[in-house]
């Protein structure tokens, strides 16, 4: 069966600059955006409309919030609502002690009922569709995260997104994807399984599963072009894209493709972001390419784009064999 793919929610790196890159490949049906701060959002701050950008395609666009004050994810839910997206994510996901240490993130889940009344206060301030990024919970307890996803649907959340680990284990061990079939067989919403899609074969491999979608995160930035590639190797377009939309490729140039994601970084980011996006961008694309580990600490030492571009066109100089990267 055809499923959907999701570009995953990653702070810093599902912004404006990165979906445009995917987007120029094709093959996604839901880009979900970096964790939006609720009481930031609110406050209005001159850097906000960065967060809030859902170019190039506001109908595949999925607004994540994130926040440990019901009533304050409401009102940014309410401020969401009013601008052209597909839907609006909840983040119950997130174990980073930055964001639990406040209650928001996954620390919703240990907290069923206190979830439920913020879902549904949620639910009052919006006609979006609303859906939830989670973990297992506290514990590896199908019996616990059964009736806590049942209780989110009762209040009107109509998609769940699993990332099939519990709140410490953060990137530890594996994501368990059968509790994301075992919840697909409960659930009346459609199902989203999430972690650790780490090649091709494996996205392939996923799409056969029993659940409606497929979301990636650290994969889809080593590899912008993974969806359409996966969409090509099946045989099949994705379930939103138009049948153009998906480019046949058979190789990718790492130079060419590093340079138009520094391109519209500097086009769609504000300077202030340019640092860290880059660096996180390329802690992951680096995976590509053999000497990848040194090139990645090379750029890490800088803090301008234009010395960035000097270091990957010496790099490629050097390696002119690493430019072509076969699918
Ligand atoms: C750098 C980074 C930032 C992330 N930020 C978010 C976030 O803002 N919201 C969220 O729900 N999950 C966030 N995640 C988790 C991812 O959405 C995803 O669940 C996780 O990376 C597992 O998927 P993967 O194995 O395909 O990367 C982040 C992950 C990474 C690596």
């Amino acid at each position: 069966m055809n499923k959907a793919f999701f570009l995953a929610p990653m702070a810093e790196l599902s912004h404006r600059a990165l979906r445009e890159l995917i987007f120029s490949f094709g093959g996604v049906d839901e880009y979900f955006t970096e964790m939006i701060n609720a009481p930031s959002l609110l406050s209005g701050g001159p850097l906000e409309r960065y967060y809030i950008d859902a170019e190039p395609c506001p109908e595949k666009i999925v607004f994540q919030l994130v926040g440990a004050d019901a009533e304050k994810l409401a009102s940014a839910a309410s401020i969401l609502d009013k601008l052209a997206c597909k839907g609006i994510d909840i983040n119950m996901g997130c174990s980073a002690p930055a964001i639990t240490k406040y209650g928001a993130g996954v620390k919703w889940m240990f907290h069923p009922e206190k979830a439920r009344r913020m879902a549904g206060l949620v639910r009052k301030s919006t006609n979006k569709r609303l859906s939830v990024k989670m973990r297992l919970g506290p514990e590896e307890k199908f019996e616990y995260l059964l009736p806590f996803c049942k209780g989110l649907i009762e209040e009107g959340v109509e998609l769940i997104t699993l990332h099939p680990r519990t709140a410490k284990e953060k990137f530890k061990g594996r994501a368990r994807w059968n509790y994301v079939a075992d919840l697909k067989k409960e659930l009346s919403v459609p199902v989203a399984g999430n972690g650790d899609v780490s090649s091709l074969e494996e996205l392939v491999s996923r799409a056969d599963g029993p659940w409606d979608a497929v979301m990636v995160g650290r994969l889809a930035v080593k590899c912008p072009w993974i969806f359409a590639a996966a969409r090509q190797s099946m045989g099949s377009q994705s379930v939103t894209d138009v049948p153009s939309a998906v480019n046949v490729i058979n190789s990718v140039n790492l130079e060419e493709t590093a340079f138009r994601y520094l391109e519209l970084l500097e086009k769609y980011q504000p300077v202030e972001f340019h640092k860290s996006r880059a660096h996180r961008f390329f802690q992951y694309y680096c995976g590509n390419m053999f000497w990848g580990n040194y090139l990645m600490n090379l750029l890490g030492r800088e803090k301008e784009i234009p010395t960035m571009r000097k270091i990957l066109k010496e790099y490629f100089n050097e390696h002119p064999d690493e430019r072509e990267h076969k699918i």
